[in-house]
């Protein structure tokens, strides 16, 4: 069997580790062949392709990024999109198709199997954001880039006596800045699911200045203030419709160096989150994750994507990716307002 990869939507460390577990296992245990398609959904379309073999892939492991490419390109938006991804696909020889996405790449995969192609996804976020797996690479490795500047930021901001304010990625699901904000130890988490009420976080910045001469907030990029009270930069949208975000860390800092009078600076930790090399975690992950889809395409079990279940990956339908999205829970989150202020 010939099996297709792509990578598409945002990049995420731990991406390559995939392609070597899938295309390795394919070609060791099972004598399948593999081929890659460049720039997501775009190579399908364009025809564009590089070579995939164990020798190839074996020393991709720690890299960061994504050695495919990708792009945030949806067919199901173009004129003749699906039909020529179908075509094209079945004029490259390829038999089954490991689709390694977030809920936008993993929605066109589940709308190509519908119309008879052989896929077979890998859930892909740094946002941990899909419900289908308990955990998504990408993550862990996002996570601890943001406590690595957390860390460094609460010695200059507590030299200066300063507010900091660090946004961090997440549109619609606030894991990275829970996760950041406990392990870093913020003055208050704000995160999508909750609309923050801009005076109460000015108190939390008080009482912490008053306690130890400064303050820390950690915000998701997503975040927004209770009943629009604060104003918000908006920019275009992507082929899925999702807005660029950026924005509420400067909006917040200004508002709350007004609110409280500490002078306060903001830090948009933005794409560091994404780059450079994944976690040991991120690269079992996303190894575990290659392995199974490769035995999933051996068994030509279609429709269905890895996912981690506990310690186990084991394979769910693929339309479960893109069922609810993941959003943290109110009472997580209450338990790590224990600690704000
Ligand atoms: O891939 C997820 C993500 O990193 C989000 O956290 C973020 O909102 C978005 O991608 C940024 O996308 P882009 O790289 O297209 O600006």
């Amino acid at each position: 069997m010939r099996i297709g990869l792509l990578t598409g939507g945002g990049d995420c460390p731990g991406l390559n580790a995939v392609i070597r577990a899938v295309v390795t296992v394919a070609a060791v245990e099972h004598g399948n062949t593999a081929v890659g398609f460049l720039d997501g959904w775009r190579g399908v379309l364009d025809n564009r392709t590089r070579s995939l073999d164990p020798h190839g892939v074996r020393d991709i492991l720690p890299v960061g990024g994504t050695v495919l490419g990708s792009s945030r390109t949806n067919p199901f938006t173009l004129d003749g999109g699906p039909e020529k991804i179908v075509a094209n696909l079945a004029a490259a020889g390829v038999d089954a198709l490991v689709a390694i996405g977030g809920e936008d790449t993993l929605g066109v995969a589940t709308k190509l199997a519908d119309l008879g192609v052989h896929v077979v996804g890998v859930p892909k976020t740094i946002d941990n954001d899909l419900s289908a797996t308990d955990y998504t690479f990408g993550y862990d490795t996002a996570v601890s880039v943001a406590v690595e500047a957390v860390d460094r930021l609460h010695t200059t901001a507590r030299s200066h006596h300063r507010t900091i304010v660090v946004e961090v990625m997440g549109r619609h699901a606030g894991w990275i800045a829970l996760r950041t904000g406990i392990a870093g130890s913020a003055t208050a988490i704000l995160v999508p699911e909750v609309p923050f009420d801009a005076p109460a976080v000015a108190d939390q910045v008080r009482s912490a200045h008053a306690e130890a001469g400064y303050a820390l907030i950690v915000v998701a990029e997503g975040a927004t203030p209770a009943e629009g009270s604060m104003s918000r930069r908006e920019g275009s949208t992507d082929a899925f419709g999702h807005v660029r975000l950026g924005g509420v860390g400067e909006a917040l800092a200004a508002e709350l160096e007004s609110q409280t009078g500490f002078e306060t600076r903001a830090v948009v930790l933005g794409h560091i989150q994404r780059g450079g090399t994944p976690t040991a975690y991120d690269r079992w992950l996303g190894t575990k994750l290659g392995v199974v889809a490769a035995q999933a395409v051996a068994d030509e079990d279609w429709g269905v994507m890895a996912a981690l279940r506990g310690t186990q990956v084991v394979r769910v339908p693929l339309s479960e990716a893109t069922g609810t999205l993941k959003v943290v829970d109110a009472a997580e989150y209450a338990e790590a307002g224990l600690f704000f202020g």
